[in-house]
């Protein structure tokens, strides 16, 4: 199958609890790439423990009142990618009362990426996001993450907008 086909072949939709073990292995997939990048920050979780939050629903915050949205791309059956998303909102009276589609995880099973799915996952989030009257989407990558750096400003149309300074104690 070329990768045309494989693109079209993806089902974007909201996850269900069945979903649990396959969103848990892109999840991991994605834990140890970034413990790559950031080993001093980052470890990979257990897989059943992933399993179990997304399976209860309790990678969104309580009190989100449904304010939050896992959607999985599904290609032939099979869990390949998902973006967990919620709504935001600035705490800071500085800011402008604006209503912020926040995506806090995104990822794509190695095997599956560079065709297009991490793209459809992102624009549907976003699309989630502006139907609730959304006005910004936001995210967050590492800075030596260039591949997603790349995906987000390149082909998705995010630009830098804060940074984040950490220092250890
Ligand atoms: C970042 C991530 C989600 C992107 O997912 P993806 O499915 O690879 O994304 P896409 O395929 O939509 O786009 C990525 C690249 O594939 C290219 N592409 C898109 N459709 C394509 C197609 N049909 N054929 C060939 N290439 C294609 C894009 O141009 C893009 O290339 P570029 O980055 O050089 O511009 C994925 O790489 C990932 O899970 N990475 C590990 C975890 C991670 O870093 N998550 C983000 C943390 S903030």
């Amino acid at each position: 199958m070329n990768e045309a086909s494989c693109v079209a072949a993806v089902t974007i939709r909201p996850a269900v609890s069945e979903d649990a073990d396959g969103i848990a292995r892109t999840f991991l997939e994605s834990a140890e790439y970034h413990a790559g990048l950031d080993r001093e920050r980052y470890r990979i979780p257990a897989l059943e423990t992933i399993s179990a939050r997304y399976r209860e629903g309790r990678q969104h915050p309580p009190d989100a009142g449904g304010q939050g949205i896992t959607l999985v791309a599904e290609l032939r059956g099979e869990i390949v990618g998902f973006v967990d998303t919620r709504l935001d909102r600035s705490p800071d009276p500085m800011h402008r009362e604006i209503l912020y589609c926040h995506v806090v995880e995104i990822a794509v099973s190695s095997r599956h990426q560079h065709q297009g799915i991490g793209g459809q996952l992102l624009q549907a989030a976003e699309d989630w996001g502006r139907g609730l009257g959304a006005e910004f989407a936001s995210l967050e990558y590492l800075a030596v993450n260039t591949r997603a750096s790349e995906f987000y400003q390149r082909r998705m149309g995010y630009r830098v907008a804060s940074i984040v300074a950490i220092k250890r104690l």
